[in-house]
């Protein structure tokens, strides 16, 4: 059962200091949210203003928009599914973060991951998909496909933000990348999409 130490994780990292991005005016550690046990998580880049206000990932314009297409393409919402970062706190001015700042927060994704276990995971961004794949092909390229990724696979797709600044073309691929999701999820037996599906 990963919630415990999910929970533990959780505690060491609010604490974190581990880089210079405990110094740079965060104001709590955004650690990720939702289900320990999700088969479907979701991975962005590092929290904004509102988030590293709320604590919580993806509560700003780019979350609304998250949470919209979520409900409409794959009928869930946050509790169904886990939200995280590949970094946890907030770079100054929303720069993009730090070799040095994402190399020591890796080691929490990581084990988010293993935790976790998700049988899909829909990276929001060319950032995510960069890390989490280990490639520095660029999104668009990324895309439209699945990738295996340790027994799980990933769908990239773009950042909510670059959706919301791109309007229809990226809106309609974004959706379309959601659906490939639920397909993967019907395909390794995902609850609920599974019961729903039945
Ligand atoms: N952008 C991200 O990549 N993550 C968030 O949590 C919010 C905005």
């Amino acid at each position: 059962m990963p919630s415990a130490l999910l929970d533990a994780l959780a505690a060491e990292a609010v604490g974190c200091t581990k880089c210079p991005l405990a110094h740079q005016g965060r104001t709590q550690v955004v650690f990720g949210v939702g289900n320990p046990d999700a088969d479907l998580m979701f991975i962005g880049e590092a929290p904004g203003a509102e988030e590293d206000r709320q604590g919580m990932p993806f509560v700003g314009r780019s979350g609304q928009l998250l949470d919209r297409i979520m409900l409409e393409e794959l009928g869930i919402d946050r509790q169904w599914c886990y939200i995280a970062n590949c970094v946890k706190c907030r770079p100054p001015g929303n720069r993009d973060p730090l070799p040095l700042e994402i190399d020591t927060c890796r080691p929490y994704l990581d084990r988010q991951l293993e935790l976790i276990a998700p049988k899909v995971i829909i990276t929001l961004g060319r950032f995510a998909a960069q890390l989490v794949l280990a490639t520095t092909d660029g999104v668009t390229r990324l895309r439209g496909r699945s990738h295996p990724f340790r027994g799980a696979v990933v769908v990239p797709t773009f950042h909510p933000a670059a959706v919301l600044r791109g309007g229809g073309e990226p809106m309609a691929q974004m959706r379309a990348d959601f659906v490939r999701a639920k397909r993967e999820l019907l395909a390794a037996g995902a609850e609920p999409w599974t019961s729903w599906a039945a």
